[in-house]
């Protein structure tokens, strides 16, 4: 058997479940996963996903039915399960037979997941644990996403070669599972899948794609970076926690842990009380991925990228980043292209 008819096979769950050609997601990503950048992506065979972010149900309306005039293909809408408009992004969802909702952001709240099974859609949910995977299967999510501490945007702390390990092997015979972070070539993706993983979800491989609409900036920022400038905040006073986010280090980064050391110094003279200080915290990053991806901001916004980012190396067609992924990964499985001819293959690939 050819590495790509091996690769169809081990992708047959994935796209059988997503309704497309390929099982790769275009993991949701605030600001810049919307129409154009979701209809390519779906429109070159892959899953695009539209990411709601802060979005009013009258945003993702809008947003929604652009995609669809941009694509017959299935899509899927990424909703925050703490956005306070929930039902009525749920109820837009539904207005628009959308197939697919992916939950981020930690457990689905009460009803939300009943919500959504009611208007027909999947639902997919982030496990950041086998015993989260586990709870998560009990309460009747369809698939699962597994996110590693190497991807771009907010993480949890462990990787995603440990998370592939301990979850795919108890989950994957019950629920299909996609694989997320650190993902930049395809051989990485034939190795998630002959773990069990029914296909996976990537996200700063496709920033610099020509149909995203980041700004020229972010887009340059990501194409000189290395796997070594994504980096993850820090969190500077025990008493005031960070949620991690893994983005370039700029200016931000560094001026991050100086307004930490302020508050927690405001903190000790009683200027401000514990409720307020984690708020002015939590406060910092507001709006501050918008500043880097619409307003080119990249000294002070927030440049979220995951590890992957040395493996963007130029600006093409998404089309083109999809293609060479399933090359690749058609080559690593090729069982007849062993050894050096493998690599050069895979040079090929490369030139
Ligand atoms: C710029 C950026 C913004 C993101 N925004 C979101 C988001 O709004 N919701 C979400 O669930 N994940 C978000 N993510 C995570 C992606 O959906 C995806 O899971 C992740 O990028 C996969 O890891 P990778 O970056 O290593 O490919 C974001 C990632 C990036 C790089």
């Amino acid at each position: 058997m050819s590495g790509a008819d091996r690769l169809t096979d081990l992708m047959r769950r994935g796209t059988e479940f997503l309704g497309c050609e390929v099982a790769v997601m275009c993991g949701a990503m605030s600001w810049v996963s919307e129409r154009t950048l979701v209809a390519a992506i779906s429109n070159a065979g892959g899953f695009g996903v539209i990411a709601c972010g802060a979005m009013t149900p009258e945003l993702l309306d809008a947003e929604i039915a652009a995609t669809a005039e941009r694509t017959h293909k299935p899509f899927g809408v990424n909703l925050i399960t703490m956005h306070p408009q929930l039902t009525e992004l749920i109820a837009v969802c539904a207005r628009h037979a959308v197939s697919h909702v992916v939950l981020a952001g930690g457990l689905p709240p009460k009803g939300s997941l009943e919500a959504i099974k009611a208007t027909g859609a999947k639902v997919i949910a982030f496990a950041p644990a086998l015993s989260l995977a586990k709870k998560l299967m009990r309460t009747g999510v369809d698939a699962l996403v597994i996110e590693g501490s190497e991807a771009g945007g907010h993480i949890g702390p462990v990787s995603t070669n440990v998370l592939a390990q301990e979850i795919l092997p108890e989950v994957a015979g019950d629920i299909p599972v996609f694989v997320a972070g650190g993902i930049g070539r395809g051989e990485a993706i034939a190795a998630y899948l002959e773990m069990g993983a029914a296909g996976v979800q990537l996200g700063t491989r496709f920033v610099c794609a020509h149909e995203s609409i980041a700004h020229p900036n972010f887009k340059r920022a990501f194409l000189r970076a290395s796997a070594r400038d994504a980096v993850a905040t820090v969190q500077v006073d025990g008493r005031l926690p960070v949620i991690p986010v893994r983005a370039l280090k700029n200016a931000g980064t560094h001026l991050f842990s100086d307004h930490q050391r302020t508050v927690a110094q405001r903190l000790d003279t009683g200027e401000v009380a514990m409720a307020e200080a984690q708020l002015q915290i939590e406060h910092y990053w507001a709006g501050a991925l918008r500043r880097a991806v619409v307003d080119g901001d990249v000294e002070h916004g927030s440049l979220m990228a995951g590890q992957s980012v040395g493996m963007v190396t130029a600006e093409e067609p998404a089309a083109d980043i999809l293609a060479r992924l399933v090359a690749q990964a058609a080559v690593a499985l090729d069982a007849r292209g062993l050894g050096s001819p493998r690599m050069a293959q895979l040079e090929d690939l490369d030139s």
